[in-house]
């Protein structure tokens, strides 16, 4: 076996004493306590550089053999063990050495081999890209998933129920319940769709890239990037290790993701108080007072809305970090994954919480029913009832503000309780079918505007995501733009290739 090991750092022996000589530099530097969750992502891209290895004439089909093996046997024991499997410790810093040195210790002169023509910096690039990459597509994206179809439930259980509009948090138009909740579902579409896009967006596999300047050994990037599912080599091996991009626009994403639940969760603590009483939260998700016994605190939606602050915090830690670094890998770069599974435990916490929440929610409505007349939500209906009879909308408009004087001079609090020949003393042109424009009710079924928050908005939006063809249309325009995005990849490697040799 081994007759170099000396040190329990297998790279440690070009000096005469390392940082074990102090156990708190040995603990500081290390990053096993939170990279540990890499080891996945790491065993993966490491079969496919021995693959490769072998491939090239590097290794032997003997040594790829005993590498594939004792590398899948370490990545069922930590399956099972999580952070507590024994080879984490704190000597060997991180995952990466923590896994080789346990292939090493159990495959023996094949395991030594592993890390030919890689780096730890090419590496450590590697793992958190594939597993950013995991991490969307097998948690957020099913959470967020999860979310919509959960509005989408709610919307067809209470989505027809009339309520008003706010706009400055002041009485606006009247719209159906329906209406609001689709437009948090178009929130949340669309930041799922903004956290997918980190995934199709990186192209260029980092592996080939080494410490910093490549290799002289004749690695073939093409077949690990392919194994790994990368259009693209990364062009610059300094750059490839320098940058944490993918990392960036993933908390970014997430960012933008809790920003929206902290908003709709905000809606929903406003909507869950006594005095709108707007929703009735399941039991479940709320909490007691440990003082007063009458209440019934929403304080899942208002953790919800608190840990955005985290996770805002997460993306300006991780851009902090990255300012001011010279090109190429430095360990400050180390951090970076702490910043990306804060915002990732947070935001998937916040996902779960928020689906069952929804599905726990209703809307009361008698009680949004006995609130409709305040506010004079039907005032816009009116201006355009009277632009159906040829009145200029900014006239309309002035002839709806004096009526509103009018019904408020006469204690009335409604548009419709005015008599016909009120309307009239303000503008002849209104007729008997007036009483048809005003009123809450009246109001959401008269929207006909694409996208509206009244009735036939909110039934078109419901058809539409509840019939297969709309999902298979939706997830048609997503692939044609994922596979123009890989053909757009194509050409660029395409380009990269005629490329005088060397360039990259
Ligand atoms: N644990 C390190 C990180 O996460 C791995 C790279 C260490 N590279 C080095 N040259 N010290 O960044």
């Amino acid at each position: 076996m081994s007759d170099t090991k000396t040190t329990s750092k297998p790279w440690e022996h070009a000096k005469s004493s390392g940082s074990e000589t102090d156990p708190l530099a040995a603990r500081f530097v290390s990053s096993i306590d939170y990279d540990w969750r890499l080891y996945k992502q790491d065993i993966r891209g490491s079969i496919a550089h021995a693959t490769m290895l072998e491939q090239v004439g590097l290794i032997t089909a003997g040594d790829l053999e005993a590498i594939e093996a004792g590398l899948r046997a370490i990545e069922s024991e930590i399956d099972e063990r999580g952070r507590g499997w024994p080879g984490f410790t704190y000597e060997l810093e991180d995952i990466h050495m923590c896994v080789e040195a346990a292939l090493i210790e159990r495959v023996g002169e094949p395991g030594r081999k592993l890390h030919t023509g890689r780096s730890r910096n090419d590496q450590v690039a590697l793992d958190l890209m594939l597993w950013v990459r995991d991490a969307i597509e097998e948690r957020v994206t099913p959470l967020l998933d999860a979310l919509t179809d959960g509005l989408v439930a709610l919307a067809e259980r209470d989505g027809a129920i009339v309520m008003p509009s706010y706009t400055h948090l002041q009485r606006a138009q009247p719209i159906v319940v329906g209406g609001e909740l689709f437009a948090w579902h178009e929130a949340f579409v669309r930041a799922g769709q903004r956290v997918a896009q980190v995934g199709v967006d990186m192209y260029h596999s980092p592996l080939g890239s080494g410490a910093v300047a490549g290799t002289s050994l004749p690695l073939n990037r093409d077949m690990t990037a392919e194994a790994l599912d990368f259009p693209l080599n990364a062009s610059s091996s300094i750059d490839a290790t320098a940058n944490r991009d993918a990392a960036v626009d993933f908390v970014y994403a997430l960012s933008m993701t809790a920003m929206t639940l902290s908003r709709w969760a905000e809606q929903w603590i406003i909507y869950a108080s006594t005095e709108f009483g707007f929703i009735k939260l399941d039991d479940a998700y709320t909490t007691g007072s440990s003082m007063m016994p009458q209440k019934q605190n929403p304080d899942m939606l208002e953790l919800i809305r608190g840990k955005c602050g985290a996770v805002y915090g997460s993306l300006v830690a991780l851009l902090t970090t990255l300012k001011g670094l010279p090109i190429a890998y430095n360990r400050d770069l180390q951090e970076d994954k702490k910043h990306v599974f804060r915002a990732f435990d947070d935001v998937c916490d916040c996902l779960e919480m928020a689906a069952k929440i929804v599905a726990g929610t209703t809307f009361q409505k008698e009680r949004i029913a006995s609130t409709l007349d305040r506010g004079y939500l039907d005032a816009t209906s009116l201006a355009d009832y009277l632009v159906t009879k040829g009145v200029p909308f900014r006239t309309a408009h002035q002839v709806v503000g004096r009526l509103v004087q009018v019904s408020e001079e006469r204690g009335l609090g409604a548009l419709g309780k005015l008599s016909l020949e009120q309307f009239r003393a303000e503008s002849e042109l209104v007729e008997a079918d007036v009483f048809d424009w005003l009123g809450a009710e009246n109001v959401v079924k008269r929207y006909q505007s694409d996208g509206n928050a009244g009735l036939s908005g909110f039934v078109s939006l419901l058809e539409w995501v509840r019939s297969e063809g709309a999902a298979e249309g939706e997830a048609l325009e997503w692939d044609d733009m994922v596979s123009g995005l890989r053909n757009l990849a194509d050409q660029m490697e395409a380009e990269h290739a005629s490329k005088p040799k060397g360039a990259d």
